[in-house]
């Protein structure tokens, strides 16, 4: 459906770097992801800069409120003919079947579980109790019955995630191509890894837009898949 699952996240807070960057690997990605910093910076007018490219747009907007307003953000960004947009699992079944009954036909609207910013005390905090992991695969679970296209879910959850839902479509983040060497991280999951997992999507940011050359970086990812 995609050229290739890579998504690059375009985390630049200027349109124009952004813009640049997206044109230099437009050639070696299957789209481009904005999030919610580049869209309240810009808004319609700098998605539609990006879209010039004619890449599919994933709008990683994390909506998260009553489903009234929830649909009523997706009709407004209709017209901007999102590929993707997120959406919280955690707005309940009601707001995600509204969220997605608003989407465009070709629109997949894919919820978030869990943030990996939140571990299992935050999470109690909260009232929440049980594992992260608990929660991500609870969440799921009721995204799929809301009749959600998938969810975002890291690398290391997405094949037990893949297992109970099996045409879902996975976006996965927070990946480290095997080749970028040291990080501050102890468990990375490659791109490679991700997809072989049953990843659809592939974000992928900074391993691209931080590196010297960003189009040798992105060929060599893609050559790994
Ligand atoms: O780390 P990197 O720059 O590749 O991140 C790409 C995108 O994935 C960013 O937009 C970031 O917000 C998102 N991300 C995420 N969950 C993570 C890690 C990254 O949503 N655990």
């Amino acid at each position: 459906m995609y050229r290739n699952p890579i998504f690059l996240a375009l985390d630049l807070p200027r349109i124009d770097a952004a813009e640049a960057l997206a044109r230099k690997v437009s050639a070696h990605v299957g789209g481009l992801k904005l999030g919610l910093e580049f869209f309240c910076a810009h808004g319609h007018h700098g998605v539609h800069e990006i879209a010039k490219l004619g890449l599919p747009i994933f709008l990683d907007l994390k909506l998260h409120d009553i489903p009234n307003t929830v649909a009523a953000a997706m009709q407004a960004i209709h017209v901007l003919e999102p590929a993707i947009v997120t959406v919280h699992a955690a707005g309940g079944r009601a707001m995600m079947e509204d969220a997605k009954a608003a989407a465009g036909e070709h629109c997949k609207v894919v919820a978030i579980t869990v943030l990996t910013s939140l571990d299992a005390a935050d999470l109690a905090r909260t009232g929440i109790a049980g594992s992260p992991p608990d929660q991500a695969l609870r969440l799921a679970d009721l995204a799929h019955s809301a009749g959600l296209d998938g969810i975002v879910c890291s690398g290391h959850e997405v094949a037990a995630v893949h297992n109970q839902w099996k045409d879902g479509f996975f976006v996965v983040p927070g990946l480290r191509p095997a080749q970028a060497g040291a990080t501050d991280q102890k468990r990375t999951v490659t791109p490679r890894e991700a997809r072989d997992a049953g990843a659809s999507v592939l974000v992928i940011g900074r391993p691209i837009s931080r590196a010297e050359d960003p189009v040798a970086a992105v060929r060599a990812i893609e050559a790994t898949l």
